[in-house]
């Protein structure tokens, strides 16, 4: 009772402190963790925690918390479950006052980032169950206090930094009640203690793989009779394989690969659950293939790379039923390959790679390629002139994506994905590690089909409201765990709460899902920071979180005269600025003005590679080599520094390759400046207008017409919120040496973040000639007036002339001269004179798509995907593969000799900013 209490007051006092957040700025982090906590999946907390609901769980998976565990999370003492796992930004150690939390029964951090020792204090624990620490950087020894934890029937401790042995008496061979002992990919050294293991053991898993274990495999192993899977793989072991471990009859998985070991080959007569065996690299005696290999009803895969075997292969291991995998390379393995007839119908792949075999039974043609022979470097491919594809080392490749549910899959705008069910949703992504499955052929599909149903059933009976589960890319790691990719498609909505979130979290952290199918053996998960939440905070949850006991030891001195954000643009970041934080930008780097001083020669003349009405574009060069393109606002002047801060924020998120890409940016008192990627080509206008001396053929008008429409379709269909360009044109897109598209200038960008009708009302900005003309009509800004701008930049792309030249409006001009019925559609007077005697395939095509993006109503226009289409259908017309990459060859040696090649001439501020008609504006 007298706990109970604490956590009410504990529980007001962390209202307390999110009243005080909401006055203070220094706290705004902690409004998400109110969230949090009212997020808390309701069946596992109480809503009224100091009513009698209580049930004392809380779990927080994959919800972005950042910070580190209190020592005051001893005050939680009726914590019955905790479990914070996926949550990368918990750092720091686990203090020993976790101790204090006797009723604990799950303590479950996966995938987080904590460190330094295990505390003793751990094995106070008494009520523990689960222990799930794996994933981490934990470092030191393991406690021998874990040995007190007598109720622990799930330990996993692998992932992490751990070092020196074992412990036992006391230790760990008091753990009679444990199934598993996880403990792989540690620096545990030592020898196994023979003490560890007894008859009395019950466990099912021991996993020792990838660690510095050393001497020889203890005999009390032979003795824990309910082991199922085995791995002492990747380690130091020496001697001889007890002679007893055949009385493992249960085992189904057995690892001892990449070990020291020697004596006899292990006899695994009368192991006839066995599916998966491995012992290779090992110095075991010289020994014939043994016959008994053959009784291994179950065996799926036999991996006995370098292992000493010689004689020939029998031919009754191919007709065991269920084999996929034969590897046994590098051994003096002679005589015939023969599978005889009865060979099993699952098996994918033998390889032989490197033995003495000489000549091959002819199954090969039998086997109808279902089969993947590898016979290199056997006596039977080095006679010259053999060609076989069994001399040629290729492994089966395996992939697997969840199909679609009969249905069509939906394109989908920023980060939604089509579900198998073909919905657009955020799903939750997520990485699933089989540490020893019984199978090695990856591509089939039936074992995945089966996993998602299983789950799915799963889901169901739980009341997690998951609408689907899409698998894909099944591989073996380095570590031969199987790792597939998962995404959970939430139900009903279009993305997960938090308890949506952590409930699946926890379904596969406490290990309550498990696959129905034996085949996939111990697993874990680790989940990825799910940034969607219905009830959103913004972007990336960011958490500070002293956690739980909500003792907020943070606190940061702030005396800041806070800029009017009215008059300043960067108002909001020189505000954080002051508390260590510029912009959340991830990709781009805040340079100083000294550093970038240096890297452009101190900005000297002959640095100078453009100018316009913002300031000037110097060329400079990192200390890596990498050039850059510095573009420096006019000192002082504090114009276009919303354009500066937009460009900022936007190119930062964006990454395409037709993009151009921000590197970073200098913000200091009167110096602000923009670092982009040197595109070395210049603008598409100069090369249209020959400035540059690139020839632009019709192939490469194509390409280019292709990647710009594909960095619009990102901003438009994939960006995160959209992004509106506003300012597309020929001197804004930039031509890299293979004279890929890069749109550049996103100076009057615009996000479609919190639109709700596809539209933003904004002051009309743009350049005349490009703008769409329902824009200025309306004022209402929609993704369609970059596909008006995208269109005319088109026409630009056949006539080679300016939108508006001499008076003219090249819209208007080309559909007074467009006649379909003539050659060309009678435009050869428009056409550029450089491509006309060219053959121009698919030129009406580009036109009837031109004239369709600049149609009047917004609602006519194509969408740019479907551009991007059409345009790679005219490419196919034309006999280009849109797919192949830009100019084959490098196009700079056709930049002319005076180097004129890099203008970055800025004349994107001069733009139009009032009232229609702009017909009485001079053209640019
Ligand atoms: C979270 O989502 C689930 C399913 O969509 C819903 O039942 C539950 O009420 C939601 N919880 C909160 C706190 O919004
Ligand atoms: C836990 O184990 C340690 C040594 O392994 C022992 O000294 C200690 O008394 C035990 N504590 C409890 C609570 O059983
Ligand atoms: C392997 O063990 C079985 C049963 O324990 C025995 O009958 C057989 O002779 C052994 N084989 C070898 C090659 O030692
Ligand atoms: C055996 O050792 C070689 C060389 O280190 C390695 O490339 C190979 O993957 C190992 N084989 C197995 C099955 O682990
Ligand atoms: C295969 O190798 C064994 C052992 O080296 C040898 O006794 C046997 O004669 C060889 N068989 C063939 C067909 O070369
Ligand atoms: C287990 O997986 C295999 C895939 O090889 C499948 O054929 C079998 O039906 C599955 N068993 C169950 C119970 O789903
Ligand atoms: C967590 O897993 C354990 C062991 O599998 C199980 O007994 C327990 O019910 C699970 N906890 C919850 C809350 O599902």
């Amino acid at each position: 009772m007298g706990s109970r209490i604490w956590i009410c007051l504990l529980l007001v006092s962390v209202q307390i402190l999110l009243v005080a957040a909401q006055t203070n700025n220094d706290y705004i982090a902690l409004f998400a963790l109110k969230d949090v906590w009212q997020n808390a999946p309701p069946n596992w907390v109480g809503s009224d925690p100091c009513g009698s609901s209580w049930d004392g769980i809380r779990t927080l998976a994959s919800v972005g918390l950042v910070g580190q565990l209190s020592g005051e999370i001893e005050l939680l003492s009726e914590l019955q479950a905790l479990d914070l796992s996926y949550n990368k930004g918990l750092t720091g150690s686990l203090p020993p006052s976790i101790g204090k939390l006797k009723k604990l029964t799950n303590l479950i951090l996966v995938g987080c980032g904590f460190s330094g020792p295990i505390p003793d204090t751990i094995g106070s624990l008494q009520q523990l169950r689960i222990l799930s620490l794996n994933s981490n950087s934990f470092t030191g020894n393991i406690p021998p206090a874990i040995g007190n934890l007598s109720k622990l029937y799930w330990l996993d401790l692998a992932d992490n930094k751990l070092e020196g042995p074992i412990p036992v008496s006391p230790g760990l061979d008091m753990l009679v009640n444990t199934k598993h002992f996880h403990f792989g990919k540690n620096n545990l050294s030592g020898e196994i203690p023979s003490k560890l293991f007894s008859s009395k053991m019950t466990l099912i898993h021991v996993l020792f793989e990838s660690n510095s274990l050393w001497g020889s495999i203890p005999s009390t192993l032979g003795l824990v009779h309910t082991l199922e899977v085995l791995r002492l793989d990747r380690n130091l072991l020496i001697g001889p394989v007890p002679s007893n471990l055949n009385n493992l009859v249960h085992v189904q998985e057995l690892f001892l690969s990449n070990n020291r070991l020697t004596g006899p080959l292990p006899n695994l007569t009368g192991m006839t659950l066995l599916n998966y065996v491995d012992m290779s690299n090992n110095t075991f005696d010289v020994s014939y293939f043994p016959p008994w290999f053959s009784t291994l009803k179950s065996l799926t895969t036999l991996m006995m790379e370098s292992t000493q075997l010689q004689g020939s292969i029998p031919v009754t291991l191919f007709s065991l039923p269920q084999l996929q995998t034969v590897v046994l390379r590098t051994n003096q393995l002679n005589g015939t390959l023969d599978v005889g007839s009865s060979y099993s119908e699952q098996l994918r792949l033998i390889d032989l790679q490197n033995n003495l075999v000489v000549s091959i039974g002819d199954f090969a043609k039998i086997a109808n390629g279902k089969i993947k022979i590898i016979l290199a470097r056997n006596p039977v491919c080095e006679e010259t002139g053999v060609t076989e594809a069994y001399c040629t080392i290729q492994q089966p490749n395996s992939s697997y994506t969840t199909l679609p549910d009969n249905c069509t899959p939906v394109m989908c705008s920023s980060n939604q994905i089509s579900s198998p069910h073909c919905r657009c949703a955020y799903p939750y992504h997520g990485t699933l590690f089989f540490r020893a499955p019984s199978f090695s052929d990856l591509g089939n599909s039936g074992i995945y089909t089966s996993l998602a149903e299983s789950m799915m059933t799963f889901f169901r009976s739980h009341q997690l409201s998951v609408d689907s589960v899409y698998l894909s890319n099944p591989t073996k790691n380095a570590d031969d765990y199987l790792v597939l990719s998962v995404e959970f498609f939430p139900y009903g909505e279009d993305r997960f709460n938090r308890t949506g979130i952590s409930g699946i979290g926890f379904v596969f952290s406490n290990q309550t899902f498990k696959p129905n199918n034996v085949t996939f053996g111990p697993y874990f998960f680790i989940g990825d920071l799910y940034e969607y939440f219905a009830a959103a905070i913004g972007g990336s949850v960011l958490v500070l979180l002293s956690l739980l006991a909500g003792i907020y030891a943070f606190r940061q001195k702030r005396r800041a005269e806070i800029a009017d954000k009215q008059n300043n643009p960067f108002a909001s970041w020189e505000q954080n600025k002051r508390s260590g934080d510029v912009p959340h930008l991830k990709g781009a780097r805040s340079f100083s003005f000294e550093e970038l001083k240096k890297y452009a020669n101190n900005f000297s003349e002959g640095n100078v590679i453009g100018a316009g009405g913002y300031g000037k574009v110097y060329r400079g060069a990192l200390p890596t080599g990498q050039l850059v393109a510095v573009k420096r606002a006019q000192q002082g002047s504090m114009q276009g520094g919303h354009e500066f801060k937009t460009e900022i924020e936007l190119l930062s998120r964006v990454h395409h390759k037709n993009v151009v890409s921000l590197l970073g940016f200098c913000f200091e008192k009167v110096e602000h400046m923009l670092v982009y990627e040197y595109i070395p080509n210049g603008t598409l206008k100069e090369s249209l207008s020959g400035k540059t001396g690139i020839r632009l053929d019709w192939m490469r008008r194509l390409r280019i017409a292709l990647g710009v429409a594909r960095g619009l379709q990102y901003l438009h269909e994939l960006a995160n919120p959209p992004i509106i360009h506003r300012d597309i044109k020929s001197n804004n897109i930039l031509l890299d040496e293979r004279l890929n598209a890069k749109v550049s200038d996103f100076g009057l960008s615009k996000l479609m973040g919190d639109v709700e009708k596809g539209h933003v009302t904004t002051q009309v900005k743009g350049t005349m000639g490009y703008m769409d003309p329902e824009y200025y009509m309306t004022q209402q800004l929609t993704e369609k007036s970059d596909v008006y701008s995208f269109g005319v930049l088109m026409l630009e792309l056949v006539t080679a002339r300016q939108p508006i030249e001499k008076g003219k409006y090249i819209v208007r001009e080309v559909k007074l001269k467009m006649d379909k019925t003539q050659v060309r559609y009678n435009l050869h007077d428009l056409l550029d004179p450089t491509i006309l005697d060219l053959t121009l395939g698919g030129l009406d095509k580009f036109v009837d798509l031109a004239m369709k993006c600049v149609e009047d109503a917004g609602a006519e226009r194509p969408t740019m995907g479907e551009v991007v289409n059409e345009i790679e259908n005219i490419m196919r017309i034309a006999g280009l593969n849109p797919n192949a990459d830009s100019a084959s060859t490098s196009a700079s040696h056709e930049v002319d000799s005076r180097g004129y090649n890099h203008p970055y001439s800025d004349d994107s501020l001069f733009v139009y900013s009032g009232a229609f008609p702009p017909s009485k504006l001079e053209p640019q």
